[in-house]
């Protein structure tokens, strides 16, 4: 499964790819705001650090809009892809700017048929939000299960981009169900890296280490 980094902060990318174990960004107009910096050196900045796929959304509503501004998202780089929201006129957009090989992450899917529409229209990446599905009160993972049953069915090439993720299970779920990325909060990484027992275990192996060496022995 590959792992996406969800946030437009250049110091929290940072920081995961020097782990070795980042395969993208995905951003959204929110996180943008919460940087509260030009959206669009983020962008670059971003672009210059990630090989990988680097979602940047659209803000226009209409069809129209969404793929002009696709289209110049599209020329920032090669590994741009245009994240459009769901919809009928997301759909539109995502029809013309697939038919030009530029790729699009379909966001805001909260329901299996939307996804569905979303790689036949020919979304490269489909982004179910498991966590916001959840706070209604539904199962967010159970709407990634009947995309991944569905995507198999028929052999899309649409990926599975699970979204609004809350903690680290949803990473795990995701990843059984055969989700093909995850996008994770950089909080939720750094929960994911860490276990009590293996702080306890790492301390108990130092003091042991510490003990021979107390006790002369020749290291
Ligand atoms: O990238 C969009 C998505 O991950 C948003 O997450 O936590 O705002 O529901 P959240």
């Amino acid at each position: 499964m590959k792992l996406f980094i969800d946030t437009a902060n250049v110091e929290e990318i940072r920081k995961v790819s020097a782990l070795g174990i980042l395969d993208g960004v995905t951003t959204n107009p929110t996180l943008l705001a919460k940087e509260g910096r030009n959206p669009n050196d983020v962008a670059r900045e971003i672009l210059a650090l990630v090989p990988g796929p680097v979602s940047l959304e659209v803000t226009a509503l209409d069809s129209e809009g969404m793929v002009s501004q696709g289209k110049e998202l599209a020329t920032l780089a090669s590994n741009v892809v245009v994240k459009i929201p769901m919809g009928a006129e997301g759909l539109r957009a995502t029809k013309r700017l697939s038919s030009e090989d530029i790729a699009v992450n379909m966001t805001l899917v909260f329901s299996a048929n939307q996804a569905l529409l979303a790689a036949k229209a020919g979304a490269r990446y489909v982004s179910p939000f498991v966590g916001r599905i959840d706070d209604v009160g539904q199962d967010g993972m159970q709407v990634v299960q009947e995309i991944a049953d569905i995507f198999r069915n028929y052999d899309f090439k649409c990926e599975i981009l699970a979204a609004s993720i809350r903690h680290p299970q949803h990473v795990l779920q995701a990843a059984r169900l055969g989700a093909d990325i995850a996008t994770v909060p950089y909080a939720v990484i750094e929960q994911m890296v860490k276990h009590p027992l293996t702080d306890i275990g790492l301390q108990r192996f130092m003091k042991d280490w510490e003990s021979l060496k107390a006790a002369k022995v020749n290291i």
